[in-house]
């Protein structure tokens, strides 16, 4: 048999519910706060991602899907959506029509990644990218999305994570002093944080690895290499989440995997999901537009995981999705009524209700018991004596009352189960 690659889900009827809960959720709050929808391509060409996100990530160097068309080209399914934005922004000169865009999309990504509960190979993000400006209101303005976007779904055990990369010379002295820092301890750290010594010594901050996290206590705290400026920035940010009533946690070591953050960083994770707790990660990146060929402009955005959001919000039991039903189940009591049965259907559907009736020439009691599965708000009884007058027999499932109605004045019914 043929099954679904490892790392991919099925999203079955019952669970798409959830799904769209949460899509509702997203678009109502883009609309709050005014973000405009964009949708970019599955795949891009590989140096978009391995320029944009950085040669040296776990996300570049092991886990994109990379592969070589018919014409020898080199591209690579999206494991991220900021880097095609910016691409589409530059290419579309869309800092020149508006001074300052505020976008959000809804978009399947794609990571090589091990397989776990809330990591998946094939997995969908929600998120915004606000390009155009330095101000720090935005910075506080994207947490506050997804903030809020959280708590409508009614989650409760979330926790925001906050931290200043501050700017490249900064960062550059800081990751000095974490070298020399580290450097004596060297034998003693894991393959992978000695690996990253050189290559990406920030990462080392985030190891997993236990006794990596004992080594680095004490180490040089990446607070105290921002400059006024930076620090300026960062207390305003602050200032703000404090005013929209966000609740925050300072976390110095939160240097997140890909390379493009300037300044604010941020994530927002849950204690409700096991291992992959990060519900939410994103912050500014000021240095990639130009990075990536376009004139320098200010930038910050988030970028969310459906997938861990939905386990959270079952974790927390957070919603309900509303109760499936459908307006009038159609019972056709006797067996050679099936056109009739198809043309009052289609007199409902054309008049836009929801309308269901029998496909597998069941009984009337299954054909009941069908119809409460359905959660239908009524059901008419086409068929009998009645039917021989001309005249069907509508029930109402929430009190039972029955009334008989006219075949010529169906539309009666339709102010009945509006
Ligand atoms: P990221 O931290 O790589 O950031 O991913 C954001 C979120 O996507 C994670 O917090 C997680 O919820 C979800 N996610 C990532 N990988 C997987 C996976 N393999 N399976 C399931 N969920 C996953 C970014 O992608 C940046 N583009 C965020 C950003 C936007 N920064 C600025 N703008």
């Amino acid at each position: 048999m043929i099954k679904a690659i490892k790392g991919t889900n099925d999203i079955l009827p019952d669970e798409i519910q959830y799904w769209n809960h949460l899509t509702n959720i997203v678009l109502n709050q883009m609309n709050i706060y005014n973000y405009k929808e964009i949708r970019t391509p599955i795949f891009e060409q590989t140096e978009l991602f391995s320029r944009g996100i950085g040669d040296s990530t776990d996300i570049v160097s092991k886990e994109m899907y990379t592969f070589i068309d018919r014409s020898e080209n080199s591209l690579t399914l999206k494991p991220e959506m900021t880097a095609s934005v910016v691409r589409a922004f530059i290419e579309h000169s869309l800092g020149k029509q508006f001074g300052l865009n505020k976008l959000f999309y809804i978009s399947p990504m794609f990571r090589q990644e091990r397989p776990q509960a809330g990591r998946f190979r094939q997995f969908h993000q929600f998120g915004i990218e606000a390009i155009g400006s330095h101000n720090p209101y935005l910075d506080a303005e994207v947490i506050q999305v997804a903030f809020s976007i959280l708590q409508n779904l009614g989650l409760k055990d979330i926790e925001v994570n906050l931290n200043s990369l501050g700017i490249p010379e900064e960062r550059n002295k800081f990751a000095e002093a974490l070298k020399d820092f580290l450097s004596s301890k060297k034998n003693e750290l894991s393959e992978d944080s000695k690996n990253r010594l050189e290559s990406n010594v920030f990462r080392i901050l985030d190891s997993k690895n236990q006794h990596d996290q004992e080594l680095l206590a004490g180490s040089p705290s990446l607070i105290d290499f921002l400059g006024e400026e930076s620090l300026e920035h960062f207390n305003k940010v602050k200032e703000l989440l404090t005013i929209a009533k966000i609740p925050y946690s300072e976390n110095h070591k939160l240097v997140r995997g890909l390379d493009y953050y300037t300044h604010t960083t941020f994530e927002i994770l849950s204690s409700k999901v096991g291992a992959q707790s990060a519900l939410v990660g994103g912050g500014r990146y000021n240095l990639l537009i130009e990075q990536l060929g376009g004139t320098s402009t200010p930038a910050v955005g988030f970028a969310a995981g459906i997938e861990r959001i939905l386990l959270a919000c079952k974790a927390e039991e957070s919603f309900i999705p509303a109760k499936e039903e459908i307006d009038i189940y159609l019972i056709r009591v006797d067996k050679e009524l099936e056109n009739k049965i198809f043309e009052i259907g289609t007199y409902f559907r054309y008049n836009n209700r929801t309308v269901e009736f029998d496909y597998l020439s069941r009984s009337v009691k299954a054909q009941m018991r069908e119809a409460n599965r359905l959660n239908s708000k009524f059901v008419l009884f086409v068929g009998g004596e009645e039917f021989s007058k001309g005249e069907v027999q509508l029930k109402n499932m929430s009190d039972g009352e029955q009334q008989i109605v006219h075949l010529n004045n169906l539309d009666s019914i339709l102010s009945i189960i509006k």
